[in-house]
């Protein structure tokens, strides 16, 4: 720091182009570089076209985040962060841009397929496992976007307007979990402001909250082009500029220094973090790649891509495919897969397999019929009947259907989420000639399955990565039972999700209305049916649930349950625990995911999982007090196989807070204070009680609504304003 210019501090806190931080020849300090992220390495050599986003060397492409998710496994991400690890320490790489734990609002938000969950628990606990597994490698993560980043449309100035409560226990939750377990080396900011501040240049958010609460210790990156004020920025907490500006960036900053509008202590600040992320991470010789094995990072691709898989019906054990089957394949889709999403997580894959490939090796006698084009949504009526007639004769229909890269991809929101009708209809013709019809969808977001009673089958592949021919037939066939769940409601319609009403409606502002109703939140509280609920996934095996046993211990509840596999084959389940708050009196859901564990068991087999739920699981934000409350009284545990699916419920009694001190003034509720204990002595002393016990009569309409009024009114029933104010002096003590 010392030896450093002021333009070279300059320099430093802004990128030297799009993927490299500045270099200072005369310290030899070498330049760092990053690379997307977050599904494998999307590293640009020399200086690419800039407008060119998929090139990029070749590197595994995994599934994307919104399939990782749903195999509810700690491990598996975290397997899959050592994996990208290790590849771009192979590949000189500083820090991996990713992973991205935004929560998914709205189905209609382009960048679903990068994100993890609808929520907040999820997102975080799986996040914190990927991003231990990179940095363990001895990559640095940028983990991004923050914050309230949940739509494309305008992200560069759109303004989320989110309430503080809603912001603490869903939005900020995924950030604040993975800062504090598992140390992320670089956050990333959003390119959208919250409240009405652009997060490049929110104090509050990148300060404050980020830092002063939470203890973050890295350094603070900007999204690509989210800096519209580099000073504020600065000030505001930012390190560093991405991309830099050359020398625009350099001179903006001197000249701030120079004319004090910028004091050089807060550029030093940055400029110490960007040299602490460098000491940090960067790799030990930054100059020459070195090979890694990226046949066993495909076959992991192919692991995490079953283990992930949602199976969505499975009527009269349409699946697993009989050997004997004669089978039907019927779907562009089969041919030219959706494996990967768009945009800046696009990887150059290394060996993409698709699943027509697989199953011509396996099955040569299967039939393939393209039955729609990828290109264009017109109805074929000649392909939809080729399709029909290929259908009439096989044993089971294998159709590939999905939403067209063309209408989801990073940068803009989708306007439905209604598969093409081209494919819609070749569903319905094809399952009315045949009864095993099972659909295999590929897409980055919940979609509309219309026909989802028409069909014996179906299972959800999201974007399954380069494996997907391969890991699509391991579960097909049965070579792996499918136990992903989905992190995600399917809704029955766009018009029933939270944020309908509000969604992208203004080019400016974002409200988010629906509060902390988002997701299951909401359906569950509405009573809202949906087509396929948070945390729904079926097995080729079944599991019965038993004997819950709960603990309240000095700060946390443990708990333990049997869970036994009832049918013939092995298989894993996802338990998931759930806490209902039935004692504060403020807006909340019916319950939130405070849990999970995945449980692999052989048939036959009981096992007993054990789970803990910390004082965050039955805590809200107050945004009075600044700061989460538990509050003293029951809460519902419940142990389900979805979130619709409750096997099993008991309730604890919780007092860990200390005993509440009331105190009473003119605006103290009547009803509030005849529950107090002392308040018959306090009555008589001032000599009301007859006034009052009149009002404990619930069967008096008159008595309820005094009751519902405050101290100040109990002049409406005759008491005087000196009797109240001894009243309230005497209660006081
Ligand atoms: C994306 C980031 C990405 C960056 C670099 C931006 O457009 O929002 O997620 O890391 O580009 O490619």
């Amino acid at each position: 720091m010392s030896q450093l210019t002021l333009e070279e501090k300059a320099a430093l806190v802004s990128g030297k182009d799009s993927w490299y931080t500045a270099t200072i020849d005369r310290l030899g300090l070498a330049p760092m570089m990053m690379s997307d992220g977050p599904s494998g390495l999307r590293k640009q050599l020399g200086t690419p076209d800039q407008t060119d986003i998929n090139e990029s060397i070749e590197a595994v492409c995994f599934p994307a985040s919104a399939l990782t998710a749903c195999s509810f496994d700690r491990e598996q991400l975290n397997q899959l962060g050592h994996q990208l690890g290790t590849a771009a320490t192979a590949e000189k790489l500083g820090v991996l841009l990713g992973p991205g734990i935004n929560l998914k609002r709205s189905p209609l938000a382009g960048r679903n397929f990068e994100y993890f969950s609808e929520d907040p628990y999820l997102v975080g606990e799986l996040a914190a496992a990927y991003v231990k597994g990179v940095q363990a490698e001895g990559v640095g993560v940028s983990v991004k976007h923050f914050a309230a980043n949940n739509r494309e449309n305008r992200r560069f100035t759109s303004s989320s307007n989110v309430d503080e409560r809603t912001l603490r226990e869903l939005y900020l939750a995924t950030f604040e979990k993975v800062v504090k377990q598992a140390n992320p080396a670089t956050i990333m900011c959003s390119y959208n402001a919250i409240n009405g501040t652009l997060s490049s240049q929110n104090r509050r958010l990148l300060t404050n909250i980020l830092r002063d609460e939470w203890g973050f210790k890295g350094l603070v990156m900007s999204d690509w082009g989210a800096v519209a004020d580099h000073t504020a920025a600065i000030k505001a907490g930012l390190d560093l500029e991405m991309p830099g500006k050359g020398d625009q960036s350099v001179d903006e900053i001197v000249t701030a220094v120079k004319n004090g509008s910028l004091a050089e202590a807060d550029l030093d600040r940055a400029v110490s973090r960007v040299l602490k992320m460098i000491q940090d991470w960067q790799p030990a010789d930054s100059k020459q790649a070195n090979p890694y094995d990226m046949e066993a990072q495909h076959e992991f691709a192919r692991k995490l891509a079953t283990n992930s898989f949602v199976l969505l019906k499975n009527e009269n054990a349409v699946l697993p495919i009989n050997k004997g089957d004669k089978l039907a394949v019927i779907g562009e889709l089969a041919a030219h897969p959706r494996y990967q999403g768009s945009g800046s997580s696009h990887v150059n894959a290394h060996r993409l397999v698709t699943p027509l490939e697989t199953i011509n090796q396996v099955r040569p006698d299967a039939t393939f019929v393209a039955g729609y084009s990828l290109t264009a949504d017109r109805i074929d009526q000649a392909a939809i009947a080729e399709a029909v007639d290929v259908a009439k004769s096989a044993d089971k229909v294998i159709i590939f259907a999905g939403y067209p890269e063309r209408l989801e991809s990073e940068g803009f929101d989708k306007t439905s989420i209604d598969l093409p009708a081209n494919q819609n209809q070749l569903i319905e013709a094809v399952s009315q000639v045949n009864q095993h019809v099972v659909v295999v969808l590929q897409n980055g977001s919940a979609v509309r399955t219309p026909w989802a009673d028409h069909v014996a089958g179906m299972l959800e592949t999201y974007l399954a990565g380069e494996a997907v021919g391969e890991a699509t037939w391991d579960v097909l066939s049965g070579k792996v039972n499918p136990s992903g769940k989905l992190a995600e409601t399917f809704p029955l319609r766009l018009e029933d999700t939270p944020s309908y009403l509000t969604f992208d409606a203004d080019l400016q502002d974002e409200n988010y209305r629906e509060g902390l109703f988002m997701g299951y939140r909401y359906y569950d509280k509405k009573k809202q049916p949906v087509q396929f609920s948070f945390g729904y996934g079926l097995s080729y095996t079944t599991f019965k649930y038993t004997d819950l046993q709960l603990k309240v211990t000095g700060d946390h509840v443990s708990g333990t349950v049997k869970v036994k596999n009832t049918g013939s084959r092995s298989g894993a389940e996802v338990v998931q625990v759930y806490v209902g708050n039935r004692t504060s009196q403020i807006e909340k859901p019916i319950k939130t995911l405070a849990n999970f564990v995945k449980v692999s068991l052989v048939p036959g087999e009981e096992k007993t999982v054990s789970f803990e739920l910390d004082q965050r699981a039955f805590s809200w934000y107050n945004p009075r007090k600044a700061d989460w409350q538990v509050d003293n009284g029951q809460y519902d545990v419940l142990i389900g196989s979805s979130s619709t699916d409750i096997r099993l419920s008991d309730t604890v009694e919780l007092d860990w807070a200390p005993e509440q001190q009331i105190h009473i003034d003119q605006s103290t509720y009547i009803g509030d204070l005849m529950a107090q204990a002392k308040f018959a002595k306090a009555v008589e002393q001032v000599g009301l009680t007859d006034v009052f016990k009149k009002l404990a009569d619930d069967h008096d309409p008159a008595a309820k609504m005094f009751r519902n009024m405050p101290l100040r009114a109990a002049t409406t029933m005759g008491v005087t304003p000196a009797k109240i104010d001894k009243l309230i002096e005497i209660m006081n003590g």
